[in-house]
């Protein structure tokens, strides 16, 4: 994939820990391929004592961009020299670009759903949205649909944890965005038709055979079904919505976007529907 590394090349690469199972390369080497730089991605494993090194070195190094991944979309952020104001708002940077004195911090996470939903034609404004769980990744999804979106209510297991959430986003929407419930409460959602966004690991490998509501009824309320997993390919929860007439995409394109936007960013450039089709069959082909 990679074509001739020389004395021109750059390089991009990814922070976490564990870094071994991820996609990214995938992504970025066929990117840089089929946009005709001269780039390189790799990974880089980092132990969390070195974060502040990490990041430092990496600018001494003149790495042109680099990806962030659990456990340190947060706790990278005091070691930026800034921090968009998106990323700002969900808390959370998974991209670093080049900035004077070190790396400005980015979110193409929730873009990068943005941009999948509309590459599968779903859309979400005005849409009355259910989100499944209240951790980082539900919190950002509700940031995101607050500008967007019609009513969005956060089931959750922790009522508590999505009681915060709402709080907060109202806040930030200057309207009653969004509700929380606790998720035992699903039949006392306001009738009629939901898209739905499954953003808890319940489902993921190896316990494919779970999910968070089994019952059929809840499904029957759900025209669209966005699982953010998407190893297994198909979950459960997307047979579910499936076996009830809806329609079910997986995570797999929001990774592949949040990788586009990312070096979009930090190449200057846009990658084409047609581009990022090509990427997607060779990262369904390497999961
Ligand atoms: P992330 O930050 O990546 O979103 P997280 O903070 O671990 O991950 O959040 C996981 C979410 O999945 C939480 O909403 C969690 O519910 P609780 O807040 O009640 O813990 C939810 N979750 C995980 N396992 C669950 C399970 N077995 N049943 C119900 N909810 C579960």
């Amino acid at each position: 994939m990679i074509m001739t590394v020389n004395g021109q090349t750059k390089t991009c690469g990814l922070i976490g820990n564990p870094v071994e199972h991820t996609l990214s390369p995938v992504i970025h080497n066929m990117l840089a391929e089929i946009t005709g730089r001269n780039l390189v991605y790799v990974p880089f494993r980092v132990e969390g004592e070195n974060l502040a090194d990490a990041v430092k070195g990496a600018a001494a190094l003149g790495i042109q961009g680099l990806n962030v991944t659990v456990p340190y979309k947060e706790r990278i952020i005091p070691f930026l020299e800034g921090v968009d104001a998106l990323a700002q708002r969900i808390g959370a940077v998974n991209t670093l670009v080049q900035a004077p004195g070190g790396y400005k911090g980015y979110n193409t996470d929730m873009p990068g759903l943005y941009r999948a939903m509309l590459s599968d034609g779903v859309s979400v404004d005005g849409e009355d949205v259910i989100i499944l769980g209240a951790g980082g990744v539900a919190r950002a999804v509700a940031v995101m649909l607050s500008e967007k979106a019609g009513r969005i209510f956060i089931l959750n297991r922790t009522e508590q944890k999505a009681d915060a959430i709402a709080e907060e986003v109202n806040g930030y929407a200057g309207r009653q965005a969004v509700k929380a419930m606790p998720l035992s409460s699903w039949k006392d959602l306001p009738d009629g038709k939901y898209l739905a966004v499954q953003a808890t690991s319940v489902g993921m490998h190896p316990c494919i055979d779970d999910v968070l509501i089994a019952d059929a009824d809840f499904y029957k309320r759900i025209h669209t079904g966005y699982d953010l997993i998407y190893n297994p390919f198909e979950t459960r929860f997307m047979k579910l919505v499936q076996k009830e007439g809806g329609q079910a995409f997986n995570g797999l394109k929001m990774l592949l976007y949040q990788g586009i936007i990312a070096y979009e960013l930090w190449n200057g450039l846009s990658v084409s529907e047609k581009q990022a089709d090509r990427i997607y069959e060779r990262l369904k082909e390497s999961l």
